[in-house]
């Protein structure tokens, strides 16, 4: 069979390729799983009993609006406009079968075949699987710069060429776990303007951050729908990862042209989730909230327990979700640093070399799937893989 060179070209699911390490253990040794970016909990038990009264009423199998319900997308405006301190209309707010898809849609949008997007390194790998597969360029920039783990402007306008047609910032990041500064994002922004091209953010773990300011004030500006897209998850701020829904936020000239990319995708987003993030963004703040002060002690576990005097892994960046570390095999490649840790020391991570070029001697840990308590005995496991 012949097939796409694009397709053939682009790396395999990272994420399976990582499972598939560890599909015939042996060990009796439980597995720490910090591998996929999901939630340890399952969603709010009132949002898993609306989903069991939805599935009874007879509209709910069938389609919906291509952009979504307009219930859904009037009430993720209104939380927008609180939470950016902006007034964000339900005609901005497009729903979508998750982020992956409003990634999709928004690049099939903006770019074609040719083109090149900027990126810094190291990226979600999904993000550069999907240009990858159009024919467009990944243009890599460092994701940290002097200043702190959030790329360079500068750096980004020497890359910009006359193919460039947008800029991608994923805040808080993944697989990094920093977050970029408001005034950081702004600059970013403004450099989209000047060069004409689109600033994409991708906000799938904004609900996750420490305090409770805007991550940035682009959404005051009603101009700012001409050079910006916002995406964003219900993933994981709901723990509805397989519910699979998300959102996109952008201006009519984008949101038409992604309505085209959408409906021939997937038609409309999955009519009992839009249903149930409709009870959810009413029902589930003080839910979230805890969730969040959850993921906050996680994340201070993790930072206390990488303070271990004998441990030579190096944390490097962390926060949200993630904890980006340096091992201390220098000249080996990550991805068999990380395959001997999930063989012989039961910790299942990703390889750096899955974020992008000159990651090798990094590796990702998705804190968010394990409980604190299993910080130190991750730790204990990477000192006693030193040696
Ligand atoms: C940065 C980023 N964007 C998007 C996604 C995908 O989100 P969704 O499940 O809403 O498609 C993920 C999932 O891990 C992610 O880390």
């Amino acid at each position: 069979m012949k097939l796409s060179s694009r397709l053939s070209a682009t790396e395999f699911p990272p994420i399976a390729e990582a499972l598939s390490w560890v599909a015939n253990r042996q060990s009796n040794r439980e597995l720490l799983n910090l591998c996929q970016a999901v939630p340890s909990y399952p969603p709010a038990p009132e949002l898993q009993a609306e989903f069991a009264r939805l599935a009874h009423l007879p509209g709910t199998g069938g389609y919906t609006e291509i952009l979504g319900i307009n219930p859904l997308r009037e009430a993720f405006a209104g939380h927008l406009t609180k939470a950016y301190g902006a007034d964000v209309t339900a005609a901005e707010v497009g729903i979508t079968s998750g982020c992956n898809q409003a990634f999709a849609a928004t690049i099939a949008a903006l770019a074609e075949p040719g083109d090149n997007v900027i990126m810094p390194c190291p990226w979600y790998f999904n993000h550069s699987m999907w240009l990858s597969m159009l024919g467009i360029e990944t243009k890599s920039i460092p994701a940290f710069s002097d200043a702190g783990a959030w790329p360079d402007v500068e750096v980004a306008r020497q890359a910009i060429t006359p193919k460039t047609r947008a800029i991608i910032l994923c805040t808080p990041n993944n697989p990094t776990g920093a977050i970029c500064p408001a005034g950081i994002i702004e600059a970013f922004y403004e450099l989209a303007v000047e060069a004409d091209i689109t600033l994409v953010l991708d906000e799938t773990y904004s609900d996750f951050r420490p305090d409770a300011l805007p991550p940035h004030r682009l959404l005051t500006r009603p101009a700012a729908r001409d050079h910006l897209v916002q995406l964003f998850s219900f993933s994981k701020n709901y723990a509805l990862a397989g519910y699979r829904l998300g959102a996109l936020v952008a201006g009519p000239a984008l949101m038409r042209e992604a309505t085209k990319f959408l409906d021939t995708i997937a038609i409309c987003p999955p009519n009992i989730s839009q249903q149930g993030v409709v009870f959810a963004l009413r029902e589930l703040d003080a839910w979230k909230a805890a969730k969040k002060a959850l993921m906050a002690e996680c994340l201070a576990a993790i930072r206390a327990a990488f303070k271990w005097p004998e441990l030579k892994y190096q944390l490097v960046s962390s926060g949200a979700y993630f904890a980006y570390v340096k091992h201390p095999f220098a000249g080996e490649s990550s991805k068999t640093v990380a395959k001997r840790l999930a063989q012989e020391f039961d910790i299942l991570c990703l390889p750096g070399v899955m974020f992008g070029p000159g990651q090798e001697d990094y590796l990702r840990f998705a804190f968010a799937n394990v409980d604190k308590e299993k910080m130190a005995p991750l730790v204990e496991r990477l000192v006693a893989s030193q040696s």
